[in-house]
């Protein structure tokens, strides 16, 4: 039995052609097309296209020709039926079990579309008409010309209960026919009429260019709502379709590049004044199904909404719907508004000038993210600081594609390492000494950087740390066990490495002339620890200032007289006399081979720590098979390291 054509369009859609060709014929990208060796005859230079855009591929040696669907045919000798169904799989959907009913909505489909077809014409022409005088100035006040009101279907509903009804009735069509087009009121408001009155129509498409629903606007100034949408039915899915998108799919083809903008207007106006390539979702959040219609027209579309407050949020939205969905080379750029202003706004005043510039502007995904978690966002603490990691690596560690999930964790821990590090001790005293790493954050803009504004850790405002809520533990033992070693570390002493990195120092000062940066980079738990590195960083400073080297017993006489000493906590953590570089005679060398060594390891460690401690944070808040995957990633990852430590040392002859 056949499948309805909806479903094969359907699959149709969300199918990308390349893909299923590139699965056997090596492609490479030339202009619109990608070319590769024809599979249907034997070459030897590539005649053999396939064209995204069009959905079909073409052999300009041999003639094949055909789409997906086809190619699956006459690759694996399948039936269409099995091609439709594999791509089907392939694409996430269910093929429907043929019933009755299925029959009855598919006929129910075909007619709906002619019902909004002469319901959109007898719109279009209402707008010519004289009491449609009113629309016309509106949309000539809106800058709209004649030639975009004909392409976009514009058109007017009169102010008037049975205009439409008993128009379309004169044409044969049954009530529930105009009710399953989603034209009338609902019967609970009474006897049925129509849906849209002394409204603008804007006939919203689907791909193929078919009227499926229309968003209509009221002309009244503070008319409620303002738009009225085609209710879901079975031509018109919301969540599933996007405005504009037939014309725009083109347009986005020709240029790599689509829009998301929030309005119907502002599509329409980009359109006019010469950007084809804008959608817009129809009144709702954008759905997994708009992006991956967008990810089929470009690699990395451009979300434009308004600059106002519910804008940012839908911004947001859109960015947290599409990281699990990232991909190598699939994301989403974000152009920001000014306050106040759309796109429709921007290209009337200001001309298409602007509109390109605001593009130019475009700020990548993990900006986005950056931004809207840490700006802001109160770090003045560590707990602080950790809820914020926790925050963002648990965002990151939905993306599906691990090896992007790979490339943001580690850029993120790169943000928070520069974010979170202390400021200089002594300001003035190491002029000309930035760290290169500041230098690059500040000059890409990346906000970690540009968003601290005077000495020390800023307080931002507006970011509240959220603990976990207890609620949401489940009891399982990994969660009792994720919470007791949640509070064990709070009581956690100084790890053996901070000890063994602080003594170096003590014992060898000059290092401290050569790795100021490194040091400076060091972040210790508050207490002693924390306190000596303090002390050896703002002795540095104060000695560089005066250009006099550091002296190894005056520094540590000074030390001593603080009360630290090499053999008092908090360095007695640390087994003095294993370690060679420690030795009061030891080699520059070797002492420099020591600090590498065991900073490098202090390093890997601090990150393997850190994601343990997002990795519980993440399942205390959500406990499921992903968090728990993760946490218990980590663990082994911590273990496995500190066993090869173990063993390292175990070689030297050091047990710890
Ligand atoms: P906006 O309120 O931002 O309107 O809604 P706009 O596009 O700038 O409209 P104009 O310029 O005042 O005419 C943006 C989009 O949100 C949906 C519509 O899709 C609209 O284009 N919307 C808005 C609704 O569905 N219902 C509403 O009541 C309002
Ligand atoms: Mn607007």
């Amino acid at each position: 039995m056949a499948l309805p054509d909806s479903f094969i369009e359907e699959v149709r859609a969300r199918t990308r052609i390349v893909e299923v060709v590139g699965a056997r014929v090596k492609l490479s990208r030339r202009g619109r097309q990608h070319w590769g060796l024809c599979p249907f005859h034997n070459e030897k230079t590539p005649s053999f296209s396939v064209s995204e855009e069009r959905g079909f591929y073409h052999c300009f040696g041999c003639a094949a020709h055909g789409d997906a669907f086809r190619f699956l045919m006459n690759t694996e000798g399948l039936s269409f039926r099995e091609s439709v169904v594999r791509l089907a799989e392939r694409a996430g959907l269910r093929v429907p079990d043929e019933t009755p009913e299925d029959r009855a909505r598919e006929e129910e489909r075909k007619t709906s579309l002619d019902v909004l077809e002469e319901a959109c014409a007898f719109f279009e022409a209402r707008l010519k008409e004289k009491d449609a005088g009113p629309a016309r100035a509106y949309l000539r006040s809106r800058g709209l010309n004649a030639e975009t009101v004909s392409a976009f279907r514009i058109g007017y509903a009169p102010d008037s209960r049975i205009a439409l009804k008993a128009h379309l009735a004169a044409k044969g069509i049954s009530q529930a026919q105009m009710a399953e087009a989603g034209l009338l009121t609902r019967p609970e408001e009474g006897e049925p009429g129509d849906l849209f009155r002394n409204r603008i129509t804007f006939a919203i498409r689907d791909q193929r260019g078919k009227v499926v629903g229309f968003g209509a606007r009221t002309l009244l100034p503070d008319g409620k709502p303002k738009y009225l949408n085609s209710p879901d039915s079975a031509v018109f899915h919301k969540g599933q379709t996007l405005f504009n998108i037939d014309k725009a799919r083109k347009a986005a083809f020709e240029r790599q590049a689509v829009i998301v903008v929030e309005g119907y207007l502002d599509v329409i106006a980009l359109a006019q004044a010469g950007i084809a390539h804008a959608v817009a979702p129809l009144g709702t959040a954008l759905t997994e199904e708009q992006l991956i219609l967008l990810w089929k027209m470009a690699p990395e579309p451009f979300v434009c909404l308004d600059g106002d407050a519910a804008g940012q949020k839908a911004a947001a939205r859109a960015m947290e719907r599409a990281i699990p969905m990232l991909r190598a080379g699939q994301s989403l750029r974000f152009v920001m508004m000014p306050e106040g202003v759309d796109p429709d706004d921007l290209v009337r005043k200001q001309g298409i000038g602007a509109m390109q510039k605001a593009l130019d502007g475009a700020k990548p995904l993990i900006d986005m993210l950056w931004e809207t978690q840490v700006s802001g966002a109160d770090i003045s603490t560590p707990e602080r600081r950790a809820a914020l990691e926790g925050k963002l690596l648990s965002l990151v560690s939905g993306i599906g594609d691990e090896t992007v999930r790979e490339h943001y964790r580690r850029e993120l821990k790169d943000r928070l390492f520069g974010l979170f590090r202390p400021s200089r001790p002594a300001a003035g005293a190491r002029e000309g000494r930035a760290s290169p790493s500041s230098q690059r954050r500040s000059s890409q803009g990346w906000g970690g950087a540009s968003t601290r504004t005077g000495n020390g850790r800023e307080r931002f405002g507006r970011f509240e740390p959220e603990p976990p809520n207890p609620a949401s533990l489940k009891s399982s033992s990994l969660a009792q066990r994720a919470r007791a070693q949640e509070n064990g570390r709070k009581s956690a002493e100084i790890p053996a490495r901070a000890s063994l990195l602080l003594a170096i120092l003590v014992r060898h000062p000059w290092l401290l002339d050569r790795h100021y940066e490194e040091v400076e980079q060091l972040s210790f738990a508050e207490g002693p620890a924390e306190q000596l590195r303090h002390e050896l960083l703002a002795m540095a400073a104060s000695r560089a200032a005066s250009g006099e080297a550091l002296d190894t017993a005056a520094v540590q006489d000074h030390l001593a007289r603080l009360g630290f000493a090499l053999d008092k906590p908090p360095l007695t953590a640390t087994p003095l006399s294993v370690f060679p570089f420690l030795a009061e005679n030891a080699e520059p060398g070797l002492a420099e081979e020591g600090w590498r060594e065991t900073l490098l390891l202090h390093r890997r460690v601090t990150v393997l720590e850190e994601e343990l401690r997002a990795a519980r944070q993440a399942y205390a808040a959500n406990a499921n098979e992903d968090t728990e995957a993760r946490l218990r990633l980590a663990e082994r990852e911590l273990e496995r390291m500190s066993e090869e430590d173990r063993a390292k040392h175990a070689q030297d002859g050091i047990v710890f």
